[in-house]
């Protein structure tokens, strides 16, 4: 890069990484602080800050409370789909989070236990993670479109002592019931929590069903002023663990620290996402995402700002002026969403009248990542709001961006399909599959150089070695992001595609690996493969191809509808599973590979060749007929 305000960065940054983090670790408090920056020996490749010590909550409310800043709104709530909304300033989340934590504390929580948090969009679950971080617990936020028995998993890796959760969550047209949920996610788990902390919501009542139940509204009023003092933790400590699809039907505990993560994140704010203290940004994403973690909950609280917690969709809750009216409302700086969500908006107001009608002053600038933002997308959103629209992108493994273009530093000129450039903190590289660097152009497997910088994960949870092998093995020296692409002349990045059996479907990261699993349960089902095809609103959706047993009563369509609704149980709404068919037989090459992409070329009609190692080429030609047979056109060979 030239030397503008970015290459100045990061060349200072590559220049002396421990010297550029101890800097930015200043600007935060510490109990104890950091003397050792970075330790290569400890952990799977080093550890952050390893001797210092600190509390995240502190960080987030306690320091801004004690500068003067208690007044200020630290969280607004808005939710159209309840028609409520609330502002909390930075003291009333300090009462909220004493309370609660005090009532977590009084139900035997301590330093270091685990907190399932599995809540909507409500304050109460800002409030519950903070209250954890205070105690020194750790905490694993489940999303609530997750089902049962994704709940019941994580239940049983962290072995949660407490889960706190909400009568329901509030859907389009719908009401979800979590209690049920999560006694039958209880009822799965080998490992049972010695409580549940559930709040009732007005639009929803529930029963409590035996002494494990505590009503969170009463916990709250009897525990409300008093104080709890924030546990002082190794910077090293988890705060939280967050589970994401992995390559296979056990999700992938995400650990992120204490020390580094804040460090990173309140570097972000302003230098990323190029937003001051006092100022409102938000992230329309959902607290059961990394996005919510890094950039709903502890990026804007420790870098002061007003946060936007907001409980609706795009476009329906009640219309495609919804985001439009929040902005003008709490003069949002900064928006931070997924493209799925602008091409939503779009599908419903395509000439942007909702923008028209609701001047946005304070709006200067538009951010996008989770998935790949579609130079449609972006143009359109530049178009419409006039202001600067950077896609950048990142994973839930790092917390943070590893590739974006740095508002606070400079704006880099925006080349379409691209996210820009590496931030500080990464050496991203390009290798082949040897592990030989590719040249500039090149497609190949996008890779960083050991060590990672703080706030990306140190491990999975109680599992280092699963962590080394998915992540650090293949590439020796480099953590593996499982993503391709390549770096042009110019040192700016592309994002191609996965690859693993990840799909991103409307911004949700989900694994089909998981869903074959699901698939393959059925007993009718004797083999199948789950594909990610294009999806014009969602990016991508899952599509299943089923092979029935030769034995089965049933026919194609009835097992069709009860393997969907099978994803649908197991997994949750939120994997997005309606598509699937029964084929005579699955492709394969002779070495028994399943030809996952050549039947992704065939859904979405993209022109494909027959594979030169395929074992019986009269497959694919079958699969097209049958495609073709249900109204999806596959494309001839
Ligand atoms: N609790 C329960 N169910 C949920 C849920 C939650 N928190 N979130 C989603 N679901 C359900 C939806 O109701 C839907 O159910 P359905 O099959 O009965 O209709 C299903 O999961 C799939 O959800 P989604 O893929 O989000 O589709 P949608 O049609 O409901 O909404 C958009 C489409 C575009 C409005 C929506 O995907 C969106 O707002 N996307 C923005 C992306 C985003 O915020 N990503 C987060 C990462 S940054
Ligand atoms: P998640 O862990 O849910 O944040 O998903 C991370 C994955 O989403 C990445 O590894 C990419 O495959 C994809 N992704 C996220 N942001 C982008 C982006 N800006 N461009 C392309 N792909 C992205």
């Amino acid at each position: 890069m030239g030397a503008g305000a970015y290459g100045r960065v990061y060349d200072a940054w590559k220049q002396d990484p421990e010297g550029f983090w101890r800097q930015e670790a200043e600007k935060l408090h510490w109990f104890e602080k950091p003397k050792t920056i970075f330790d290569v020996g400890l952990g799977t490749y080093g550890r952050w800050f390893p001797d210092a010590v600190t509390n995240t909550c502190y960080n987030c409310l306690d320091r801004h409370v004690d500068a003067g800043r208690g007044d200020q709104t630290a969280i607004v709530y808005e939710s159209p789909i309840t028609g409520k909304a609330a502002t909390f300033s930075y003291s009333k989340v300090l009462e909220e989070v004493n309370a609660v934590a005090a009532v977590i504390r009084s139900l035997g929580v301590e330093k270091g236990d685990r907190v399932i948090i599995y809540m909507p969009m409500i304050p109460e679950a800002t409030f519950a993670m903070l209250a954890c971080a205070r105690l020194g617990a750790v905490h694993s936020v489940v999303f609530g479109g997750f089902a049962a028995h994704e709940l019941a998993t994580r239940i049983d890796d962290c072995q949660a002592k407490l889960v706190i959760s909400a009568s329901c969550g509030v859907e389009p047209g719908r009401i979800v019931p979590y209690k049920p949920l999560l006694d039958e996610a209880i009822r799965q788990a080998k490992h049972k929590p010695a409580h549940c902390l559930v709040l009732e919501r007005d639009e929803h009542p529930y029963d409590l069903i035996d002494k494990r139940d505590v009503d969170f509204a009463d916990a709250v009023s009897k525990h409300r002023g008093e104080s709890v003092d924030c546990v002082p933790v190794q910077a090293t400590d988890p705060l939280y663990i967050l589970y994401t699809s992995g390559t296979t039907g056990s999700p992938k505990g995400v650990v992120r620290d204490n020390g580094g993560h804040m460090v990173a994140l309140n570097w972000s704010m302003e230098n990323i996402y190029g937003v001051k203290p006092g100022e409102a940004f938000w992230a329309a994403s959902d607290i059961g995402w990394v996005v919510g973690h890094s950039y709903i909950v502890y990026g804007p609280l420790l870098s002061g700002n007003t946060t936007i917690l907001f409980e609706g969709k795009p476009v329906g809750t009640p219309d495609a002026g919804t985001f439009w009216r929040v902005i003008q409302k709490y003069s949002v700086a900064a928006l931070f969403t997924a493209p799925t969500a602008f091409r939503a908006i779009r599908k419903e107001d395509s000439t942007g009248e909702f923008i028209k009608q609701i001047p946005m002053p304070s709006l200067r600038t538009l951010f996008l990542a989770g998935e790949r933002a579609d130079p449609d997308t972006i143009k359109w959103a530049e178009e419409m709001l006039g202001i600067p629209v950077i896609d950048h992108w990142w994973q839930t493994e790092t917390g943070w961006t590893i590739a974006g273009n740095p508002v606070g530093v400079e704006i880099l000129p925006v080349k379409y399909g691209s996210p820009t450039v590496v931030m500080p903190g990464y050496d991203v590289q390009v290798l082949d599959d040897a592990g030989h660097p590719v040249s500039r152009g090149t497609l190949g497997n996008i890779v960083v150089k050991l060590p990672l910088p703080p706030g990306a994960l140190p491990t999975f949870w109680n599992a280092d070695q699963r962590f080394r092998d998915a992540c650090l093995s293949e590439f020796p020296g480099y953590y593996k992001t499982a993503d391709a692409g390549y770096i042009d002349e110019d040192g700016y990045l592309f994002i191609m595609a996965r690859t693993d059996d990840i799909i991103n479907v409307a911004g949700h990261r989900l694994s089909t690996g998981a869903m074959e699993e699901v698939c393959a349960s059925h007993p009718d089902v004797a083999e199948c493969a789950v594909i990610g095809i294009a999806d014009p609103l969602k990016g991508q959706s899952p599509f299943g191809f089923l092979v029935l047993n030769s034995s089965t009563r049933k026919s194609a369509e009835e097992v069709e509808r009860e393997v969907v609704k099978l994803v649908r149980d197991e997994i949750g709404p939120v994997a997005a599973f309606k598509q699937a068919i029964c084929v005579k037989r699955l492709p394969k090459t002779r070495s028994g590979k399943i030809l996952r992409g050549t039947m992704q070329k065939i859904a979405d009609c993209e022109p494909w060749k027959m594979p030169a190692t395929i074992d019986d080429p009269a497959i694919l030609e079958e699969i097209a007929e049958a495609l073709r047979e249900r109204g999806h056109a596959g494309a001839a060979a």
